[in-house]
Formats: structure tokens, sequence, C-alpha cells
């Protein structure tokens, strides 16, 4: 399944980030006119090396929380600061780029009858009550704590979609993202897998909060934006929110044991006490990205954790 004929125009807004840059490369690989925008905030113009050596690549600085002036036939919206030292570092910012971006977002894609994505996240289920969580699901959110700039942003952003889908015939596509690693992860930006291997190849003490019983699923990078492709060219009729992500769970221990195990790291494992609303327990049912898509994760966590080990390396001795 493809995203049809080729140099159509793509606009990517958080294109210098950890996902955006690697889809960028594959919109690229793909043979589309790709149009990337960030205003830099996490993100690293280090991770468009290989993009910028492509004429069919043009990258504007520029937010999603003012209104834009480009053209484009299909639209990706991952603007939008990912992990929570980040989106709590500004809270009103987070809340307005989630919201305040996706009403930009969407005016530009009616303007130009362009088909639009939006990188929504399993954070909008909270901390679910029903495990593993399906599409139907509507969530256990709070909505006033530290995490909420992030969660129900997130949220109002899909609201927003999916009016414009009812109010104006919008083409959309939403995508509930679970947790993804892979090389260009930020490498302090506190996200489990790039701390551990991090600290891991610093021989540093792995910092595990709460007793590490809690679980995640980890969906390696190239698996998931083979799955953003997928949902992108599928007819449009499927809106979404389709979950993406791995359902492999492993403990937070789990995860730190391998972590040393793959580096032969001599840190140890310490332990904090668990942030509030930290969901315990978080896991996608992937059925229906299975049945409409064929998509299902094909990376495991062994052969993942290796290729980002491996990136983190080289990261570390160039610094
Ligand atoms: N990585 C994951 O596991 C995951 C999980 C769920 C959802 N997501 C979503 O996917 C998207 C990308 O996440 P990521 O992991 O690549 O994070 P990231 O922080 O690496 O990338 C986000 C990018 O958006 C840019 N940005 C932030 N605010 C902006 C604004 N107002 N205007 C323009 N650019 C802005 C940042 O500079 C950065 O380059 C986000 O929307 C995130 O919520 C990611």
């Amino acid at each position: 399944m493809g995203l049809g004929s080729t140099r159509k125009t793509v606009l990517v807004t958080g294109a210098a980030g950890f996902l955006g840059s690697h889809l960028v490369d594959r919109l690229l690989a793909e043979g589309f006119e790709v149009v990337g925008l960030d205003n830099l905030m996490t993100g690293d113009l280090a991770n468009l090396e290989q993009a910028t050596r492509d004429c069919h690549f043009h990258f504007e600085t520029g937010d999603v929380r003012n209104p834009l002036g480009v053209y484009a036939e299909l639209v990706f919206n991952l603007a939008c600061p990912a992990s929570p030292v980040h989106y709590q570092h500004d809270p009103v910012q987070t809340t307005k780029t989630s919201v305040h971006g996706a009403i930009n977002m969407l005016g530009l894609a009616k303007r130009t009858k362009a088909k639009i994505f939006q990188a929504s996240t399993s954070e909008v289920y909270g901390d679910p009550e029903v495990h593993p969580q399906t599409e139907d699901y509507w969530g256990h959110v709070n909505p006033i704590g530290r995490r909420s700039c992030y969660d129900e942003g997130k949220r109002c952003a899909e609201t927003l979609f999916f009016d414009y889908r009812r109010q104006h015939n919008l083409r959309i596509k939403v995508a509930r993202i679970f947790n993804t690693y892979g090389p260009r992860m930020h490498p302090n930006d506190g996200r489990v897998v790039s701390n551990f291997i991090v600290q891991a190849l610093k021989n540093e003490p792995i910092t595990i909060y709460g007793d590490g019983s809690q679980t995640r699923s980890f969906c390696f990078v190239e698996d998931l934006i083979e799955g953003f492709v997928r949902l992108m060219g599928s007819p449009d009729e499927l809106a979404g929110p389709v979950n993406l992500g791995n359902p492999g769970e492993f403990t937070i221990k789990e995860l730190a044991e391998k972590v040393i195990d793959m580096t032969g790291s001599t840190s140890k494992l310490t332990y904090e006490p668990l942030p509030t609303d930290d969901p315990t327990q978080r896991r996608p049912n992937i059925t229906l990205a299975h049945s409409q898509l064929g998509w299902e994760p094909t990376i495991n966590l062994e052969a993942g954790l290796a290729m980002t080990i491996g990136y983190f390396e080289e990261l570390l001795r160039r610094r």
C-alpha cells in the first residue's frame, strides 16, 4: 500500500524531531517533494543531514502555533514536544502547540484540499483501566495534572480533526502512537529507552522510577513509519483513530536488564519514586491496524535495541 503518485508535495511538521526526520527520509525515498517545518524546540537539524542532501527536500523554520502559507497535498502533523521533560517545561505552550497547531494545520489542509495526518498518542488513554487498549476506549485522564497539557492537548486535537471531517469533509488520518524508540532519539530528554542506553554506555547508575514492575511496549521507529505510510495511503473512509505500536510487553526492570546485558555495562539499578499519573500498564491492541492496513511490527526488541545502542555509541563518541 503506498501514498499514490509521486512528486506530490508533502508537509511534515516537527520534521527535525525523532519521528519527523525518519518520516522525511522515507517520503524522500518514495519520491515525494518534502517540505519540513520545525521551530527546533526539541528537534535537531543534524537529524535532517541525509534529507538536506536531497534536492527534493526543503526546510522551513516555523511554528505551527502560527498560520502557515505553505502549499501541500499531504500534511503530516507531528510538531509537539513529546517527552515529559520537554512538554512540562512550558505547559501552556504545549497545549497551544497541540490545539492551535491542529487548528492552523487543519485550516491549511482545508485551503489546499490536502489529506492530513495527526500524530496522536496512547497518552489519550491516560492511566487506562482497560488492558490492552483498543481504539474505542475513551480513556482515564487526569485533566488537571502535570501531564494534562500533553494528554488533553492531544485529545482536543483529535476532537478538532474529527470536527473538521464532519463539518468540512476533510480527509483525516489519526494515529495513536505508543512508545517508539530508535536512532535520533534525544539523548537526555528522560525517555526510558534512550535514558537507559545512555546511562548504561556511561556505566552510570540506571534510574528506575517506582519498583520497575510497570510495563511498556516498545515499537522500533522503522515499523512505526511503515504504519504512518500505510495509514496515510489507506482509503478515505478510514479516518482512525488507529493504534500503532508494538504489543510485546516488558517491565521497565526487564528493559533495564536487557540494556545492561547488551551494552556489557557495569551499571547498577537505582530506584526513585514514581512520578504522578505515570501509567502502570500500557500496551496497544493493534487488531484494527492489522485488519485494515495489514500492518504489524516486524522488528523485535533485541534487534531494535542493537540499532539504537549503535547510534548512541557513535553519538557519545563524537561528543
Ligand atoms: N516518540 C514516541 O514514542 C511518540 C509517542 C506518541 C506520540 N508521539 C508524537 O509524535 C510526534 C513526534 O514525536 P517525537 O518523538 O519525534 O518528538 P520530538 O520532540 O523528537 O519531535 C517533535 C518535533 O516538533 C518540533 N516542535 C515542537 N513544537 C513545535 C511547534 N510549536 N512548531 C513547530 N515545531 C515544533 C520540535 O522541535 C521537534 O523537532 C509528537 O507529536 C508526539 O506527540 C511520539
